[in-house]
């Protein structure tokens, strides 16, 4: 998978890439980013890359003709037409979903802005598609872009140690993660759940699970209602068992009245 960043600040890029387990992927070959500095383009006697808006106002607008050269530079050098992708606070917000839809492209730009915003012939003439981490405005796109790049990466095979570990995380499933506890037993009086030091793996599968639910319905309950309304498996599967166990129960109970 490739990523081409378009920014100002090549070296955020740079150094974000260089480091845990995306700089892992890079040096294997897995990930590869370019990150290329939109002032290099620049036609401006003076490096410029932003001029003041038309109509007025505060600050300053990133200019056309350096993003534009750069974008069909970019363009053609690669064999796969990628995607051009504008990080902003307009764009329809990032998802799990959205990253592994992502995760199937081969390449990709990533354009992000400054001061003010970049001139609207850009959005119209060269994005494909506008992104936003989240309901909150950054200085820059740049740390929008990492985001991208880092959840897009993990997705991939082979860039995580475990093919799996991506899977059963926090949003995968439609669910948060269940608790993790590792050594010590006991810590400054704090001690593991029981279930889980006790072997016994369907009874584990199953804490797990009732944690899942337990905690997205309480630290997330619109994640919550929107897993109910999906049908989610995992709910489905615990509803099912609890909807055993009472009818077991009852059984029981009216055995016994006999
Ligand atoms: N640039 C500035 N704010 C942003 C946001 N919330 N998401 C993506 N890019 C941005």
């Amino acid at each position: 998978m490739k990523f081409t960043v378009l920014t100002i600040f090549p070296e955020m890029i740079q150094e974000f890439c260089a480091h845990s387990i995306i700089g892992r992927g890079v040096d294997r070959g897995l990930i590869s980013v370019d990150a290329v500095n939109i002032r290099d383009f620049t036609e401006d006697k003076h490096l410029k890359v932003d001029d003041t808006p038309y109509g007025g106002g505060d600050g300053m607008v990133m200019t056309c003709q350096p993003i534009f050269d750069a974008v069909e530079q970019v363009k053609s050098e690669s064999e796969h037409s990628p995607k051009v992708i504008y990080m902003s606070p307009q764009g329809s917000v990032l998802t799990q979903g959205k990253l592994r839809q992502l995760a199937e492209e081969q390449e990709l730009i990533l354009l992000c802005g400054h001061y003010e915003g970049i001139d609207e012939r850009v959005i119209e003439n060269l994005v494909d598609e506008e992104l936003s981490i989240g309901d909150y405005v950054l200085t820059g796109g740049e740390l929008a872009a990492m985001v991208v790049i880092d959840g897009v990466s993990r997705l991939l095979p082979g860039v995580l140690h475990s093919d799996n570990s991506s899977v059963e995380e926090s949003h995968e499933t439609g669910l948060l993660e269940y608790p993790q506890y590792t050594k010590p037993e006991n810590f400054r009086g704090m001690s593991v759940p029981e279930v889980l030091l006790s072997g016994h793996h369907a009874n584990i599968e199953k804490w797990r699970q009732e944690q899942m639910i337990e905690r997205t319905r309480t630290k997330r309950p619109d994640m919550y209602q929107r897993a109910v309304e999906d049908n989610n498996s995992i709910i489905a599967q615990v509803n099912a068992r609890i909807a055993k166990e009472q009818s077991r129960a009852r059984r029981r109970a009216s055995r016994k009245d006999k």
